[in-house]
């Protein structure tokens, strides 16, 4: 079945952590992502300018903490490093070691000391610490089951603060339908999608709130920034928790 806009997040997935489905995907994920490790330099500022916009739209201020999630090779950390300063601790994850090796020599490259990769399945990994934000380029829709990745995200982030996603869909309307067949068979193809899953319904489901904010490339690409609903204040307008 091909995913649309109302399909309904939680009883889409047919796959958990812990079952065969679950394994097998996200095995299939770590190879794919090992191979396109050294390629992905050719395409990674296609969606510079996107992920750009995403980034300035957590408007991050020096000595936030961020995680990122799904972070292939670090091509946020530079924009992400450049918002936080040296003040500020970026945690990113990804599942390939592929991938995690790249960001790793990027990370070192740049001599950024506040920047921190880890190997691990975004879906089950747990954090010490609440982050001030979050951003998932291009990572949610290749995972096993969105809606337990977003509740892990949600856990991890302090109450109110923003959680930027960035990711493709089928186009929504419009004749860009008709190619829907073809670009489901390639986002499968290249990238181990997830055709069970439909990201933004899931985003809704776990958030409180979550805005479509840009989409792009006819709707198949969009940017959704979403928060938990937080009594006390919501960022980026009110002011800082000085004992965060
Ligand atoms: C299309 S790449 C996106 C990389 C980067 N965020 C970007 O914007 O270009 C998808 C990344 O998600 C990672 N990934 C897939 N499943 C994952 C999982 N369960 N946990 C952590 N990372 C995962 C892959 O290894 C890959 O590096």
């Amino acid at each position: 079945m091909e995913p649309t806009e109302t399909t309904a997040a939680s009883d889409s997935s047919d796959k958990s952590p812990g079952d065969d489905a679950y394994a097998a995907h996200l095995e299939r994920s770590r190879r794919v992502w090992d191979r396109w490790s050294d390629w992905y330099g050719l395409s990674e500022s296609d969606f510079e300018p996107i992920r750009e916009r995403a980034i300035d739209r957590l408007a991050l201020e020096s000595g936030d903490r961020v995680l990122d999630i799904g972070c292939g090779p670090g091509v946020n950390f530079a924009y992400v490093r450049e918002k936080i300063g040296s003040a500020g601790h970026l945690v990113a994850v990804d599942y390939s070691p592929e991938m995690v090796a790249k960001a790793r020599a990027r990370v070192d490259d740049h001599g950024w000391d506040n920047v921190e990769v880890r190997r691990a399945d975004a879906t089950t990994v747990a954090f010490d610490e609440r982050f001030d934000a979050a951003i998932a380029t291009l990572s949610l829709s290749v995972m096993p089951d969105v809606d337990s990745t977003l509740e892990t995200v949600r856990r991890h982030v302090a109450p109110g603060s923003p959680v930027a996603v960035v990711d493709v869909r089928p186009a929504p309307s419009g004749p860009a339908r008709l190619l829907n067949p073809l670009i489901w068979r390639f986002f499968r193809w290249y990238a181990n999608w997830n055709p069970e899953q439909n990201v933004l319904a899931s985003l809704r489901a776990v958030f409180d709130e979550c805005e479509v904010v840009e989409t792009n490339l006819a709707g198949v690409s969009y940017t959704a920034i979403c928060r938990t609903a937080d009594s006390r204040e919501t960022r980026p307008s009110g002011p800082r928790d000085p004992n965060r």
